[in-house]
């Protein structure tokens, strides 16, 4: 059974390439997971980061990268899933053709959100695409304020949607840039910081969604 977990938002900035990065090598150094990586995004900050670390960790580095293609993804996908226990799909900034294709392949979407207007507001071309995709999904509330009279207020107007928000939300934390840059997860570098602790825990809950609903149909 290989899971296929898509990280879209179209809002720039949001924190997707952080999430695919931290989750992945969560998954693949503290879970013993096979992991495959998916970068759409034309930028490549997905792929930077796993150049950087096959650099790094040589043949410890146990995930792959595949290459990708808006039309042929959905084949690439169904070559990946053979050998990896999860796949994760890094999408651009926009809902472009890979993105359709990666959000109606995914056994769930995992959306960041950072808690301003601007954000809240962007999110729902993603949410339209979601909706119409019918793929299960998960709200991330990322770079997180610990209190906030605003954030109270825009987490209310987001509970209203129909995607249900992670109980695991990810502070602003620096240590998420410092360890990327190593090519590596917070996980990894920071194993006992409180950023760490809240990406095994979104992680574990991300893994509990996916294995409770079984693998959807191929789409
Ligand atoms: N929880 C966090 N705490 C601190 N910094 C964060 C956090 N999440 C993301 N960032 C920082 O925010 C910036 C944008 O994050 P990232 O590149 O992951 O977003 P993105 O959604 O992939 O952007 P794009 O749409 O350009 O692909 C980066 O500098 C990243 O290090
Ligand atoms: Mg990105």
């Amino acid at each position: 059974m290989t899971y296929i977990i898509t990280i879209a938002q179209q809002k720039g900035g949001a924190g997707k390439t952080s999430l695919a990065a931290h989750l992945a090598a969560t998954w693949s150094i503290d879970k013993g997971r096979r992991v495959a990586l998916f970068d759409l995004d034309p930028q490549k900050s997905l792929t930077h980061w796993f150049q950087v670390r096959s650099e790094k960790l040589a043949e410890a580095n146990t995930m792959s990268l595949w290459p990708s293609q808006g039309w042929r993804l959905a084949n690439e996908l169904t070559r990946a899933s053979r050998d990896a226990d999860v796949i994760v799909i890094d999408c651009p900034g926009k809902d472009d053709l890979g993105t359709r294709v990666a959000v109606r392949a995914a056994d769930i979407v995992v959306m960041p959100v950072q808690p301003s207007p601007i954000d809240v507001w962007a999110s729902k071309t993603t949410l339209e695409l979601i909706a119409k995709e019918g793929t299960p999904a998960l709200i991330v509330l990322n770079r997180l304020p610990s209190r906030a009279k605003l954030t109270d207020h825009l987490i209310v107007d987001l509970k209203r949607g129909s995607v249900p928000i992670a109980r695991s939300a990810l502070g602003n934390r620096i240590s998420f840039a410092a360890s990327f840059v190593e090519g590596k997860g917070i996980t990894e570098t920071e194993p006992h910081s409180v950023a760490a602790a809240e990406i095994k825990l979104l992680a574990d809950e991300i893994w509990r969604k996916v294995s409770s609903a079984g693998r959807r149909a191929a789409a």
